[in-house]
């Protein structure tokens, strides 16, 4: 049987940086609130004509060259986004292979909001323990400020751009591998956050759509999953949150962070919070967050780390894995 291995981690931000105090000249808001109710600092914003391809490729790259392995060892790359370079075709995952020239490979898209990435590495695990697949490139990346609306200050405040990338590789040995992953969703919540098409007859077509969120409700409801999805997976695993090394989960608000931590008993040391520079950047925020981590040289190879995240769908997942990364 093969196991599935977190290998490496690479990321990538784009250089513009757009501050609370920018914001405040746009909408009407103010640095203490967003900081206050979110954690938030500043975030990053692609320039123009810099797609999300191009900021998955400059975190591929440094993730191909952690996990010492040749681009054309890669068999699968799954690609979660909910901003692809094009609206319905062709997937992103495809334009990612060709900028890194790439043949014969799998290679689609995954929708699943800010579980996204958490979702690619389900489906990467899943693809190498039946033995279909062996090396395995999963991203996340995201251009939400192409899809934010800069007038609505209850959205625009919250999103940044980024990309994340993991290269999962088969093994014979359970060691250091992903010990387990848990993917949901309740799609009796979509309308919690959507980013509706533009009507019919409109020009432009179907673009110039913008992102809606309900936002104390999604908050409400991202609390008691995100505690609860974290609690089930240690007692799945027979584990005790002393055994965890970092909690790592998705970037939103660092309040839902703060009280899922505390409510699953993690101290604060092992509770990874980037969100302050980067904002909510959906499918990327975890592997760039690992990235973080591991660039500051505080994740090593060996820790075990507890990854959790809930996005629109809505969908949730966890994943406990060892980091095997020099
Ligand atoms: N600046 C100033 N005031 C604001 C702003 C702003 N940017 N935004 C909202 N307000 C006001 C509101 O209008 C409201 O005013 P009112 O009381 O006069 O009506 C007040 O602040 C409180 O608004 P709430 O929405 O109740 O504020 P809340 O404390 O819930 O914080 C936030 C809002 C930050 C959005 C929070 O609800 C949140 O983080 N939600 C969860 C986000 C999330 O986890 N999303 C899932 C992943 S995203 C994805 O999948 C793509």
């Amino acid at each position: 049987m093969s196991f599935a291995v977190f290998k490496s981690i690479g990321a990538y931000v784009p250089e513009k940086i757009l501050s609370n105090e920018e914001l405040e000249k746009i909408v009407d808001t103010s640095d203490e609130w967003i900081l206050k109710r979110t954690g938030i600092k500043e975030r990053r914003i692609a320039a123009d004509g810099e797609l999300t391809s191009d900021l998955a490729l400059k975190a591929s790259i440094k993730a191909i060259e952690r996990a010492k392995i040749n681009k054309e060892d890669i068999d699968l790359i799954v690609f979660a986004t909910i901003t692809p370079d094009f609206l319905c075709m062709p997937s992103t995952a495809c334009i990612l292979a060709d900028k890194l020239g790439i043949k014969n490979v799998a290679a689609f898209d995954i929708s699943a909001a800010c579980s996204g990435f958490i979702y690619g590495l389900s489906v990467a695990k899943a693809y190498i323990e039946s033995g279909m697949k062996k090396t395995v490139l999963v991203v996340g990346a995201e251009t939400l400020s192409r899809i934010v609306d800069y007038t609505d200050r209850t959205t625009c405040v919250l999103f940044g751009d980024g990309a994340g990338a993991a290269i999962i590789t088969a093994s014979e040995s359970r060691e250091n591998a992903i010990l387990d992953i848990h993917t949901s969703a309740d799609g009796g919540y979509w309308d919690f956050l959507v980013t509706p098409l533009a009507p019919k007859g409109v020009e432009g077509g179907i673009c110039g759509s913008h992102i809606k969120m309900k936002g104390n409700e999604t908050f409400k409801l991202a609390v008691k999953t995100l505690a609860s999805d974290c609690v089930n997976m240690l007692k799945a695993n027979n584990m005790e949150s002393s055994a965890i090394d970092y909690f790592i989960p998705h970037q939103a608000n660092y309040r839902i962070i703060k009280a899922v931590g505390e409510s699953v008993g993690l101290p604060d040391e092992k509770v990874v919070l980037t969100v302050g520079k980067y904002g909510n950047t959906s499918a990327a925020s975890i592997p760039m967050a690992i990235n973080e981590m591991y660039e500051t040289g505080k994740l090593k190879k060996g820790h075990l780390m507890l990854l959790d995240a809930f996005g629109g769908g809505l969908t949730w997942g966890s994943c406990l894995s060892y980091f095997d990364c020099e």
